[in-house]
């Protein structure tokens, strides 16, 4: 297939590149590098460097003949959402009416779609099932559950004259090689990593047992590449998360006994909590599991080291 990646040079899409071109796919990405950087662009992809704000943009994309788009590109910051709504409006949710639009004008038949776990605010029900309520409690999770209706309520149109399948993942704390180390609104894993290495000491924002689901990235990849053509996940939604949650304290001191450190000598500090924050997230995989014979493989130490061991090699490990 032909398959464009919007996001393909960020943490998440470059990877899904990667393993559609490994299951030999013709990848076309579009990337405006705001927080995607093009060495992370695999060297067989059509790279085209624009904004999925910008419809002449895409449209460059579309015009070599697509067979699916996986819409990965949007704005990921909780805390920029809320500083800077407007972008926050315009990249996520403009971004995806221009993706749907275009797929429309190209008929393009597939359409994967990058959701979040955000979606669900404050959920009763831990581990949350894609059936609970969505109360989307931060403007980000606003507008990426705007942006996951616009994708299905689009491929519900009657107007249609053509087959338009649509999925949504509702991605959890997603991490791995490739994160950013030194963007303080990117996820906080690499946050941490990126504070170790530098030698400075992490920040918890509130009091740390606030928690969430980590997810390692092949196990993302993996589900979104065996979706692609399999009709059971036609119209689906779907969480992608571990199962399991880690408190924010507890993801700090597993970050600091990779470095063999301990919270001695104020390694840990403690800031305000953020607005718009869950305060437990667990994701429910069973319908992954059942539709998708999915299943998150990779255990969190092992992630973690191999998350280590590609930062280390980024940024030189401090003296113990
Ligand atoms: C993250 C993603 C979001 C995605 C969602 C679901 C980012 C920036 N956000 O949101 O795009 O949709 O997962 O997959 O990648 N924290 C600290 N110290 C720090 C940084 C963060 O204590 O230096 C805390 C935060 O306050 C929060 C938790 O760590 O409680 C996770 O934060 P973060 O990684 O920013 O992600 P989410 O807000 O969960």
């Amino acid at each position: 297939m032909n398959i464009l990646v919007t996001g393909g040079a960020g943490f998440i899409g470059s990877h899904l590149a990667d393993g559609l071109i490994r299951e030999g796919h013709r990848v076309v990405i579009v990337d405006n590098e705001t927080t995607g950087r093009s060495p992370n662009v695999p060297v067989e992809a059509v790279y085209i460097k624009g904004d999925v704000t910008r419809f002449a943009d895409l449209e460059l994309a579309f015009a070599q003949g697509l067979d699916a788009v996986c819409h990965i590109a949007g704005q990921v910051s909780l805390i920029s959402s809320f500083t800077n709504p407007l972008v926050d409006l315009r990249v996520n949710v403009e971004g995806t009416v221009n993706v749907l639009q275009l797929c429309l004008k190209y008929r393009v038949p597939r359409l994967l779609y990058a959701s979040s776990m955000t979606v669900y605010g404050t959920s009763e029900q831990l581990p949350t099932p894609e059936s609970a309520l969505c109360a989307p409690i931060s403007y980000y999770g606003i507008t990426k559950y705007a942006s996951e209706r616009y994708v299905h309520a689009t491929a519900q149109r009657v107007d249609l004259d053509f087959a338009f399948h649509v999925t949504s993942f509702r991605m959890y704390n997603v991490y791995g090689p490739r994160q950013a180390l030194d963007n303080p609104y990117q996820g906080v894993l690499g946050i941490f990593l990126g504070n170790l290495l530098r030698d400075e000491p992490v920040t918890i924002f509130g009091d740390g047992h606030q928690s969430r689901d980590f997810i390692y990235i092949d196990d993302v990849v993996e589900a979104w590449v065996s979706a692609l053509a399999n009709p059971e996940t036609y119209g689906g939604v779907f969480n992608l998360g571990s199962g399991h949650r880690l408190t924010i304290n507890q993801l700090a001191d597993h970050a600091l006994a990779a470095f063999d450190r301990t919270r001695i000598d104020g390694r840990v500090v403690y800031a305000p909590g953020r607005p718009g924050e869950q305060r437990h997230v667990e994701a429910d995989v069973t319908l992954a599991r059942k539709v998708l014979g999915w299943q998150p493989r990779m255990p969190f130490n092992v992630g973690l080291a191999e998350t280590v061991r590609w930062a280390t090699a980024i940024l030189p490990r401090p003296a113990a």
